[in-house]
């Protein structure tokens, strides 16, 4: 049983999420998502490297006949994990059961899921760095020996049944790679890091969700879309959606650059893809701390944020766009923090920035939104 601290703390981040940039899916992105997701490998835009590992690895394992080798995907939320998975089914031709770690509570769960599986399929358990160490290990044997050992009954009488398993492939997806155990790691034969999109790449998933959508995207207002959605194909086709309700209200239907800016202004993301949220983690950061360094303890309680979320949803995009420093000492806001929040850069920071002044006085109001037009990545 869950604590009822962090059972609060869950069902929290489960609730319907406010923020338009979270890379969480909300109750509306799954039901869109299915119709979203590309098929095939050919039609999954961007991470060029990780294609063409996965393109030979499937023509090998089909060659060969036999199941792939288990697959560990690991990156942030929104980046193409489930789909990835689809498509390996889908190139491979066989099946696919999906399911969560959490979820998977009892050695009987995986064994029911393992002995359902077809021929070389494939189970996907999502959030697999939140299996319970007890499944873990009845997992070992069955993802090296093709076997599971379950225990019968229990005390005097208990007995153990050995049962053979057919080839399966596990795919496991996780947002924390670090928390998954090392035998557990051990056991994939490939593991796969995805990485935040260009806005290049976002402009094009875009582009094909509108011809889904049956929404007119003029090419300039696809790139603002992409230039604003965190490297997240999630977010890119969360805010193609809303956008393309503010057009339908206000402008027929056609999605069009002034249109798109005036609607992502009441969405209240900025030309970084920085929402609300993240722009009070960095003013906090910047005005109680001194632009640090702080622990992610104290930044979480200032922000009213769980630890783990702050690190893994809000924190890797922040630090991808160089916006925080991750140091031994804790977290510090760089020049490009202070100079986007409209902060002068501490003197100190000067000639890192290139800038030539002093102390943490707004040199604008924050949230200005007169800020400058960045260029495409
Ligand atoms: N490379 C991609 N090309 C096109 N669409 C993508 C790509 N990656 C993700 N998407 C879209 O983004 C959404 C979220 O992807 P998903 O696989 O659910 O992310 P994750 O499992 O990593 O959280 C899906 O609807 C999918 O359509
Ligand atoms: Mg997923």
């Amino acid at each position: 049983m869950d604590k009822p601290g962090k059972k609060a703390a869950y069902r929290a981040r489960e609730a319907p999420a406010e923020r338009v940039a979270d890379p969480v899916p909300f109750p509306e992105d799954l039901q869109e998502e299915n119709r979203l997701r590309p098929p095939t490998l050919d039609e999954f835009v961007g991470q060029p490297a990780l294609k063409e590992q996965l393109r030979i690895f499937i023509e090998a394992t089909k060659r060969r006949g036999e199941a792939l080798d288990h697959v560990l995907l690991h990156g942030p939320p929104g980046l193409g994990k489930t789909t990835l998975a689809t498509i390996l089914a889908h190139e491979l031709g066989v099946e696919i059961t999906h399911t969560s770690g959490p979820v998977v509570e009892r050695p009987g769960d995986l064994a029911g899921l393992l002995t359902n599986l077809a021929p070389r399929g494939i189970l996907f358990v999502d959030e697999i760095h939140r299996l319970s160490p007890v499944v873990e290990e009845y997992l070992y044997p069955a993802l090296e020996d093709f076997t599971l050992d379950i225990l019968l009954d229990r005390g005097a009488n208990a007995r153990s049944l050995k049962i053979n398993l057919e080839r399966f492939t596990l795919v496991g997806a996780t947002t924390r790679s670090g928390l998954l155990s090392a035998p557990l790691r051990a056991r994939f034969g490939m593991t796969l890091r995805l990485d935040y999109y260009g806005a290049s790449e976002l402009a094009q998933i875009v582009t094909r969700s509108a011809g889904i959508l049956k929404v007119e995207v003029e090419p300039e207002a696809a790139r603002e879309i992409a230039r604003r959605a965190r490297g997240t194909p999630r977010i890119a086709n969360r805010l193609l959606r809303r956008v393309r309700d503010v057009a339908l209200i206000k402008a027929d239907g056609a999605v069009t650059l002034p249109v798109t800016r005036d609607a992502l202004r009441l969405l209240e993301v900025d030309e970084r893809g920085l929402d609300d949220m993240d722009r009070r983690l960095l003013e906090a950061l910047i005005t109680k701390y001194h632009g640090g360094p702080v622990g992610l303890g104290t930044l979480a309680i200032v922000v009213g944020e769980e630890a783990g979320t702050l690190e893994d949803v809000y924190e890797p995009y922040l630090i991808q766009e160089g916006f925080i420093k991750r140091t031994s000492r804790g977290r510090e806001a760089t020049a490009l923090a202070y100079t986007h929040l409209g902060f002068e850069p501490r003197r100190s920071m000067a000639a890192e920035a290139g800038a030539s002044v002093v102390r943490e006085k707004p040199a604008r109001p924050p949230g200005d939104p007169r800020q400058p037009e960045l260029p495409l990545r």
